[in-house]
């Protein structure tokens, strides 16, 4: 029973990912999107590499049932429909539709991940739910890898303490549990910003960075744990929602 965290996807080997399951966290803010697009009933959410990939793969759907969204540089991009913000992704505007999303680090941190068993994707909107779900694959045997997106290949404070606060639930109660150094340095962060998360995000500097180009809303979304519980699994490379219409 084994839960790795690493900090960049750009980390990721064989080894890291192969029959195991997958967690990718980009807290500020693709994570928390991609939850709250889902839950807001978003058919699924497609990750892309780049704008004119999401320009090129809107070709493949009616122009009705899709949405182009994604960001650089935190703002929407010409043309698009949306931007990343939780904010946007509201019912009115998603339900039933397909989003294409482009970001800088978190789509591109999921489609880095090949080869796992599963894989999901993790905030603290969705914590106590995404938790169930990577206990019951540890208790059935699955080794657990976090993958923290990070910012521009760098270490992401709100990332890490995002990723500890995942680690301690995992492992409540589960003695035999064997974490890596980096786990146990996300658990020290959690542990220091505690429940305090607009303290956390106003700390790290992409929250900073949001906040001065007017997203502090979009801080206080993504602090709101447990709002948006809903298990997005990424697979075939699109990201829906499991539920009664999709178990595992
Ligand atoms: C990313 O994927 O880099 C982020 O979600 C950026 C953002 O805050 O929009």
């Amino acid at each position: 029973m084994r839960i790795d965290v690493l900090y960049g996807a750009e980390h990721l080997g064989t080894q890291e990912v192969q029959g195991r399951v997958v967690a990718m966290i980009d807290v500020l803010r693709a994570s928390t999107t991609i939850a709250v697009a889902l839950a807001n009933g978003a058919r699924t959410v497609i990750p892309l590499e780049s704008s004119e990939d999401v320009v090129t793969r809107s070709k493949q759907f009616e122009r009705a049932g899709v949405l182009l969204a994604g960001e650089r540089r935190m703002l929407k991009m010409d043309g698009f429909d949306l931007g990343n913000s939780p904010a946007e992704h509201t019912r009115e505007v998603v339900e039933g539709k397909t989003v294409l999303l482009t970001t800088t680090n978190g789509t591109r941190a999921l489609l880095a991940v090949q080869g796992a068993r599963d894989v999901v994707v993790a905030s603290y909107v969705n914590l106590t739910a995404v938790s169930a779900m990577l206990r019951a694959a540890l208790r059935g045997g699955a080794d657990v890898t976090i993958v923290c997106a990070g910012q521009h290949r760098q270490f992401a404070l709100e990332d890490a303490a995002c990723a500890g606060r995942y680690v301690y639930q995992i492992t409540k109660r589960l003695q035999q549990a064997d974490v890596n150094d980096a786990a146990l340095a996300a658990s020290l962060i959690d542990r220091k910003y505690g429940d305090n998360l607009m303290r956390l995000f106003s700390t790290a500097a992409h929250g900073r960075a949001l906040a001065a180009a007017g997203f502090e809303g979009d801080l206080a979304a993504c602090a709101a744990v447990d709002s948006y519980p809903v298990i997005p699994i990424y697979q075939d490379r699109q990201i829906t929602k499991l539920g009664p219409e999709r178990e595992r």
